[in-house]
């Protein structure tokens, strides 16, 4: 049967079913263990016997995996299905792409499509941002703005935040600081010049702020303890050239700032002459209900990583700059000294330039403020009638998660919940994944095109995972 990306889920097998089991063990037997997370890895952990589904096709909301099971999907794979996996405008470009230029020079002898998106990405993005360097993962974009940072203000430090992820590669996973795990074996590798800074997160206010601290006082403490870091007799003054920050922090559990957080990162980076980096390779294209997040806070940053979203499912990603700051690397002397083999691959500039197309043309961004609006207000209702399990409702148009705790007092992070949340709903056919350092936020980054009828199956089967928890518990 086909799928049409609106169906409700269909299971027909145990899940994982028995083809799925019979790939992740096939799997096991030829990629390195610590990749792909198999029942006795989990089961050692949570107690928890689950192999991931093994997915063979996918269609706007919807996935099948090998057994014939279908799902509704509400991780977006990622976030990268915004605009649903397989759209058909995406589908067509890579086809038509693909019987003219699959492969290119990047660097040395571009192909067409290279040239039409770096246009492109100038005339979407925010002024003054105009010029490119095109990567192929959120973390080698992120890793070209470092690399930009440090060439234009000659200072190799950067300032990041708690909670933060930008990718994990050796340059990316110096300012990621999401989970202590991902960074202690390599720490001796990554960039020893960077400096982390508690997020204004005011669920989990820092420096000990009281309980019941405004957003603006969290805001505030956040960005006067910036200030002093900077102007103290410490190196950081010396060595920290751009402070990289995620206007809406993703992994970290879909964590906003106080309004105002990012004007004050502006006016410091203007004061003191560093780079502003705004890693929105989650926010950008439409997933915050504009076309991206920097938009809603009125802030212009100098250099704006995107990737994810952006190439429809194609591994793409750029760095856009300032054209003051990106010309501070000098003009290419026929040997680029910042390039990738497959940089401005043909296939994924032209499903790039597809996916900008379909947002623009099908309005996403603002049917997707819509749709958040109408989804948290559905979220708020479980953190009321859970309001012992659900600490708050995080996030903005569709990067939507529920912070859970094991007591309203405490607001100790709940991830074994969030992780009982998950398995539930998969069970019942949904696909969400946790978020948050402790992995206690259930995430929601769905395909914008999720119809209303999935979203009353998937907040039913919510209702159910709630429910199903001992009643002492709830
Ligand atoms: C905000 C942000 N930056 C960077 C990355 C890294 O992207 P990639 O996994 O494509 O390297 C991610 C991935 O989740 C992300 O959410």
């Amino acid at each position: 049967m086909s799928l049409t990306g609106k169906q409700l889920p269909d299971l027909k097998t145990e899940i994982p079913g028995p083809n799925s089991r019979g790939c992740i063990d096939d799997l096991a037997r030829s990629e390195c263990p610590a990749i792909t997370a198999r029942r006795a890895r989990r089961q050692e952990q949570t107690g928890v016997d689950q192999d991931p589904i093994v997915w063979r096709r996918a269609l706007g909301a919807n996935v099948e995996d090998v057994d014939g099971n279908v799902f509704v999907d509400l991780t977006g794979a990622f976030a990268v299905a915004g605009l649903g996996h397989s759209h058909p405008k995406v589908v067509e470009a890579v086809k038509q792409q693909s019987e003219r230029l699959i492969h290119a020079m990047g660097d040395v002898y571009p192909g067409e499509p290279k040239i039409e998106l770096c246009r492109r990405l100038a005339q979407i993005t925010p002024k003054p941002l105009t010029h490119s360097i095109l990567g192929l993962s959120g973390s080698s974009a992120v890793e070209a703005a470092l690399k930009t940072a440090a060439i234009h203000t000659g200072k190799p430090g950067a300032l990041a935040f708690w909670g933060g992820y930008h990718g994990l590669g050796y340059g990316a996973l110096g300012v990621t600081a999401y989970r202590e795990e991902f960074r202690r074996p390599f720490l001796a590798q990554t960039n020893p010049q960077v400096d982390h800074v508690p997020f204004p997160d005011t669920f989990r206010a820092p420096f000990g702020m009281d309980r019941g601290a405004k957003p603006a006082d969290v805001r505030d403490a956040v960005l006067t303890h910036i200030r002093q870091k900077l102007e103290g007799p410490a190196t950081a003054a010396e060595s920290i050239g751009a402070i990289i920050v995620e206007p809406i922090q993703g992994r970290g559990g879909e964590v906003m700032a106080p309004q105002g957080f990012l004007e004050g990162l502006r006016r410091i980076c203007d004061e003191f002459g560093l780079v502003l980096i705004f890693d929105e390779i989650y926010t950008g294209f439409g997933r915050t209900g504009s076309m991206f997040a920097c938009e809603q806070a009125g802030v212009v940053p100098d250099i704006l990583c995107l990737g994810k979203a952006m190439g429809g499912g194609f591994p793409l990603s750029v760095a856009i700059g300032r054209e003051e700051v990106m010309a501070s690397w000098g003009m290419s002397s026929g040997e680029a000294i910042h390039t990738s083999t497959f940089l401005g691959n043909p296939l994924g500039c032209a499903m790039g330039l597809a996916v900008i197309d379909a947002l623009v043309e099908e309005n996403w961004p603002q049917k997707v403020a819509q749709k958040g609006r109408d989804i948290r207000k559905r979220l708020e209702v479980f953190a009321r009638r859970y309001p012992d399990r659900v600490g708050r409702v995080r996030g903005r148009g569709l990067m939507l998660g529920l912070e859970l705790v094991e007591d309203p007092d405490s607001r100790a992070p709940d991830g074994a919940l969030a992780f009982e949340l998950v398995q539930h709903c998969r069970q019942k056919g949904y696909l969400v994944l946790p978020s948050g350092r402790w992995g206690q936020v259930l995430a929601l980054s769905p395909p914008f095109m999720v119809t209303d009828e999935q979203w009353e199956g998937f907040f039913e089967a919510l209702d159910q995972g709630f429910q199903s928890r001992p009643q002492e518990e709830l």
